[in-house]
């Protein structure tokens, strides 16, 4: 479309470009359309250039090249969905023997041959993890649950007393029917071991044995493998050096939730080896991944220079942004380049779910700070009966498609950009094809800007500062202790402490100690005087 033309004018969209611009992929029953990104008919030059670039080093990925240089690890979630795509037969064996370990093993809890320690089946499901380790079967399951679930899911995926608790009272008696998933592939995450042995002591409150209803997900040897085989735990499944925890859940992380949860976990994974197949054309016009890619290069100018706003308009698919989140800004979120420059890179993602948000913050979207473009999630087919007619011809899915179709139409009259997506239905196929997509995408997008999009060394610095600051917290109620008559402010005690202690750490953990009944706290004028003391 040519845009100066339409300076001044109302914009729309014509027949003809919306025709040039929609890829459709009947074999998956999902389109692709943009038509409203404002970018030309043919893939520039430069971009054909970096493209090539991006295939190639996406094919040696998948060979199982080092593609994530700064761990010296291979990058291999398209095994899970096709293991003869496996760089050694080891690989290639213990991919399919762990899917048939699930399958047993899933078989035995559905028939009560696995059996809780003090009644007769396990009813719910109990997923502690974070991130990768929980994201994945948060999302897949909640698109996907239905009546007929074969079991019960509740998460914990933090380490907030506070909502522990909440989850818990709402496992309430059911705690003994509970089955409880502990996943971390590095098997020393704080917040996942905080929250088994939280769960452990419930248990053990309620006379039940943790052991007997608890399952490990994790890389061979961690602590949490050795915990697991010491005590005897239900099972254990493995993790592998080789799959990112957010590319995890076609792996054990996200297959043994689904299928406990009763899924069908092989049409999920062909969903994802079908999508596979198709972006692993190098013709960008043709490969949904690569053309998600270069809207993402050409909207934010290869900097990140706009939001992705995810708008599903489907109630299912409310966490898919909170999954992308995570899968786009870890995994693009960089401060160098593949050669160490410093670049900065990121894209941001944030969303929720149409037509509620257009109740919220579609109003700046339309009409506030053009900082965005949107990905637009339509799925054609309603629900599984025949809908009423809440006005004459009309249903309630008319209303959620007419929604949709409105705003993305007000927002491209207003100059903002946005690219659709469309689902013939939600079901464990189109679900595996969709992730599968965004994964390729955000691998080609990598390279397209030249970063490493498996490593995560912004997390791991910050879990490095939350370890110096417990340790503080340590020093500080040791010190109270041992001298219990007498009152410190935080001024003092981080002059007694250590020099280079940072005063306002030591006020602010002073405050959450008393907050907590673990120190007294006697007010002052000014809340720098505050005195503290060992209770
Ligand atoms: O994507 C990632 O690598 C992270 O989000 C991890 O999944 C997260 O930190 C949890 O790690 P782990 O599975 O080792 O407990």
């Amino acid at each position: 479309m040519n845009h100066k033309q339409n300076k001044g004018m109302t914009k729309s969209v014509t027949w003809q470009n919306f025709q040039q611009h929609y890829l459709d992929l009947p074999e998956l029953g999902i389109a692709l359309d943009t038509s409203r990104m404002n970018v030309p008919d043919k893939l520039p030059n430069e971009l054909g250039i970096l493209f090539r670039n991006a295939f190639q080093q996406m094919q040696n990925l998948e060979k199982g090249g080092i593609a994530n240089p700064d761990e010296n690890r291979m990058v291999g979630h398209y095994w899970l969905r096709n293991p003869e795509l496996a760089p050694s037969k080891d690989i290639q064996t213990v991919i399919s023997s762990t899917l048939e370990k699930i399958q047993n093993f899933v078989a035995e809890i559905h028939q009560n041959k696995i059996q809780p320690q003090k009644a007769a089946s396990f009813r719910n499901v109990l997923l502690l993890g974070i991130g990768g380790s929980a994201l994945g079967p948060q999302f897949v399951l909640s698109a996907l649950g239905s009546g007929t679930d074969s079991m019960q899911f509740y998460y914990i995926d933090n380490t907030d007393p506070d909502g522990i608790d909440q989850v818990m009272a709402s496992i309430g008696k059911g705690l003994g029917e509970t089955l409880t998933l502990v996943i971390s592939k590095s098997g020393g995450t704080k917040e996942t071991r905080n929250a088994m042995l939280e769960v452990r002591d419930v248990y053990e409150k309620n006379g039940l044995d943790f052991t007997k209803h608890a399952v490990a997900v994790t890389g061979a040897n961690s602590q949490l493998d050795q915990l697991a085989a010491q005590e005897n735990w239900l099972d254990c499944f493995p993790m592998w050096d080789w799959v990112g925890g957010r590319t995890s859940v076609f792996s054990v992380v996200g297959l043994l939730p689904a299928a406990l949860q009763g899924l069908n976990i092989y049409e999920f994974l062909a969903g994802a080896k079908k999508m596979d197949e198709i972006t692993r054309s190098p013709e960008v016009s043709n490969n949904p991944a690569a053309l998600l890619a270069w809207m993402w290069h050409h909207s934010g100018r290869g900097q990140g220079e706009k939001a992705m706003v995810l708008l599903p308009y489907k109630d299912r698919l409310l966490l898919f942004s909170r999954y992308l989140q995570q899968l786009v800004m870890e995994s693009i979120g960089k401060e160098k380049d593949l050669v160490g420059k410093k670049v900065n890179q990121g894209l941001t993602v944030y969303g929720n779910k149409g037509s509620t948000d257009q109740h919220a913050f579609v109003q700046q979207l339309r009409d506030g700070t053009d900082n965005f473009f949107v990905t637009f999630i339509e799925v054609l087919k309603d629900r599984e009966n025949k809908s009423l007619e809440v006005e004459p011809g009309v249903t309630s899915g008319d209303f959620l498609q007419g929604f949709l179709l409105g705003t993305r139409e007000a927002l491209f009259q207003n100059g903002r950009t946005s690219l659709t997506i469309t689902l013939e239905e939600i079901n464990t196929q189109t679900l595996g094809a969709l992730i599968a997509l965004f994964e390729r995408t955000v691998g080609l997008y990598a390279f397209l800007v030249g970063i490493n999009a498996y490593h995560q060394p912004g997390v791991e610095s910050g879990k490095q500062a939350a370890g110096d600051v417990l340790e503080l917290a340590v020093k500080i109620q040791h010190h109270l202790r041992s001298h219990p008559e007498q009152k410190f402010t935080a001024t003092e005690l981080a002059d007694i402490l250590q020099k280079t202690i940072n005063t306002e750490t030591v006020f602010q953990l002073l405050l959450h100690l008393a907050a907590n009944d673990r120190v007294q706290k006697f007010d002052a004028s000014s809340p720098f005087s505050t005195n503290f003391q060992a209770i």
